[in-house]
């Protein structure tokens, strides 16, 4: 039998055409093709087309016409226990259906954030004056899509579209190796990361930039926080041992979008990455995909507490395309678990 290895770090548990960071090179590609020639060039959906048919037409569609029975306004509870209540109310059986769920879960989620900041979300004559899947969502979350933030959230959902076999994306394909259906293996996943350890993190970001901007003393900070061995977010990976790819498209994005906080972002990076070297010489830590999400998604006023589910309606795209790898290809997946409890006893000793 084989090691235990905890966290499962480094088991190979699939076979994948989709796509798996690449460790060394820094780079990131969705079916072959790297993430720098998509951002800019084909819109979000398009990614998802090229992700889940390996073609970018047609794309994923536009959702249909579908009330989501009541909404709290928690957007991740809220986008699992719709996409799980699609599953009975669409009958979700054939393959097919997943285009159609993954159109629904974005306008699920839209429909929640309208509803956390206390809105009626804008009626489908409205939404469809848009031309992007970023463009509407933002139209059926606010009413309007002002142009630069379209573009902060389309470069966001490209750029964390897909990454190989992450928390969520596991879920889900041990959800579809049982034979489930697909909305009951997307709302796992999305259960999967309501975890605070996986999406989301961004949030933890926008703080920090906040205190350095307030002292203006990016070192000090830095200095203060390693002292206490405190982790400076946006920094380090588990996979990359070079630059996050995605962390480069993002912060040329922050750039282009104006963003004010990019300043006061550059000087926290600059003093972070001069203290990581110091401290931890022996390791690469770089900048991760976190770092420049946070500024990104700030540019498009997106609230820290609505990061998870803008990350939930990226991944939406990987999780279809595993899903539907899993449901071609795969196997039950059943591993197991190498038994360290009491030898055999008698009920009395108990
Ligand atoms: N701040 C301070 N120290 C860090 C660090 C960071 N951002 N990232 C790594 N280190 C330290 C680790 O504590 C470890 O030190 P140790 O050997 O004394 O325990 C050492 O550098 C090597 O860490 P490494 O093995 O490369 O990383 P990991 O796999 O343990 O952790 C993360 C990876 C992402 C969990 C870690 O880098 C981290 O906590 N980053 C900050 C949170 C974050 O940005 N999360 C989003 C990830 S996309």
């Amino acid at each position: 039998m084989n090691s235990f290895k905890p966290g499962l770090e480094g088991v190979v548990a699939f076979q994948t055409e989709i796509a798996e960071p690449d460790r060394e090179g820094g780079a990131l590609r969705y079916r072959g093709v790297d993430i720098e020639e998509l951002v800019g060039e084909v819109p979000y959906e398009k990614v998802w087309g090229l992700l889940v048919d390996e073609n970018l037409e047609p794309g994923m569609p536009d959702p249909e016409a579908y009330e989501p029975v009541s909404l709290t306004g928690n957007a991740p509870a809220d986008l699992q226990a719709e996409t799980a209540r699609l599953s009975a109310v669409w009958g979700l059986k054939k393959l097919v259906d997943i285009a159609r769920l993954s159109a629904q879960m974005m306008s699920i989620v839209a429909k929640s954030a309208a509803v956390h900041d206390g809105r009626q979300p804008a009626p489908d004559d409205v939404v469809a004056q848009g031309q992007t899947a970023a463009e509407k969502f933002l139209l059926r979350w606010r009413g309007e899509a002002d142009p630069k933030q379209v573009q902060a959230i389309d470069t966001y959902w490209i750029c964390t579209a897909e990454h190989g076999l992450n928390a969520s994306t596991f879920t889900a394909r041990i959800t579809a190796s049982t034979g489930a259906d697909c909305g009951a293996a997307m709302s796992a996943a999305v259960g999967a990361l309501s975890g605070p350890l996986h999406g989301g993190a961004p949030a933890r970001v926008l703080p920090m930039l906040n205190e350095v901007a307030s002292t203006g003393d990016p070192e000090s900070y830095v200095r203060d926080l390693l002292s206490r061995h405190g982790r400076i977010m946006g920094f380090g990976h588990r996979v990359y041992r070079a630059e996050d790819p995605r962390s480069r498209v993002l912060k040329r994005t922050a750039k282009e979008l104006g963003s004010p906080r990019i300043e006061v972002a550059e000087a926290l990076e600059e003093a972070a990455l001069a203290a990581l070297r110091e401290l931890k010489p022996d390791y690469v830590i770089a900048t991760n995909v976190e770092f420049y999400s946070a500024v990104v998604l700030d540019v498009a006023e997106v609230p820290p507490d609505l990061t998870p589910a803008m990350f939930a309606c990226a991944r939406v795209a990987g999780w279809a395309a595993h899903i539907l790898e899993e449901m071609r290809t795969g196997r039950l997946i059943r591993p197991s678990a190498q038994y360290i409890g009491p030898t055999s006893r008698s009920l009395s000793a108990v």
